[in-house]
């Protein structure tokens, strides 16, 4: 079991792009998709649709997420990234930062959270699946190296019970005792 860890989440700045571009290359360019990952985040740090968590641990940044706010559902905000350091992982700081994205949704109403998983990434599948998260599709050669990825989802409303279905008549209900 690992040891116990003080960890702050916060808002991200631009002085966290080295540390994050440093997570983001270790754990999820693994396949040089980006040449140049640095900009590419800093890009993202720009785009006012995007929001930025960081997971601090011992004043080193441990992780952090990217959500979008404008993703393709109208209903749903989409987890872009999300990585923790090799060293900080199995702590919960992974899932820890998946329910500051789902905060982040509620507080902007939406609905529900999206993602894309790499269909071989099985340590982010367990993650997801254990935050309720369900897949709901999936994305032939979505990553550079020909790899699926699985479309998820998660609803963080109850949803609408099913209209559909059999419905006993009024007169039924009274003589069973159901209604008055
Ligand atoms: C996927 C990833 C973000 C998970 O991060 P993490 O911080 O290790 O995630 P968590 O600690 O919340 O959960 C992972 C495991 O740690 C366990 N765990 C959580 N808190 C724990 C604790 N205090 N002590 C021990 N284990 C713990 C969880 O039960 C889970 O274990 P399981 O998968 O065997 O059930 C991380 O592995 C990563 O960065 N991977 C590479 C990049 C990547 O794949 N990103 C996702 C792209 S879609």
């Amino acid at each position: 079991m690992a040891s116990k860890l003080s960890i702050a989440f916060r808002k991200a700045t631009r002085r966290d792009l080295p540390a994050i571009t440093k997570i983001f290359e270790s754990s999820l360019n693994t396949t040089h998709e980006f040449d140049d990952a640095r900009g590419y985040l800093s890009e993202q740090m720009r785009d006012a649709d995007n929001r930025f968590v960081v997971a601090e641990a011992g004043g080193k940044i441990a992780g952090f997420i990217q959500t979008d706010l404008t993703s393709d559902t109208a209903d749903a905000i989409n987890i872009d990234q999300l990585a923790v350091d090799r060293s900080f992982r199995h702590r919960g700081i992974g899932s820890a930062l998946m329910k500051k994205a789902e905060n982040i949704a509620l507080r902007n109403h939406f609905k529900a959270v999206t993602l894309q998983v790499r269909a071989d990434n099985d340590n982010a599948k367990h993650l997801y699946e254990e935050r309720g998260y369900k897949k709901v599709g999936s994305h032939w050669w979505y990553y550079g190296d020909g790899t699926t990825a699985y479309e998820m989802k998660k609803s963080l409303v109850p949803e609408k019970p099913s209209t559909s279905g059999w419905h006993l008549p009024g007169f039924v209900k009274r003589w069973m005792g159901l209604t008055a």
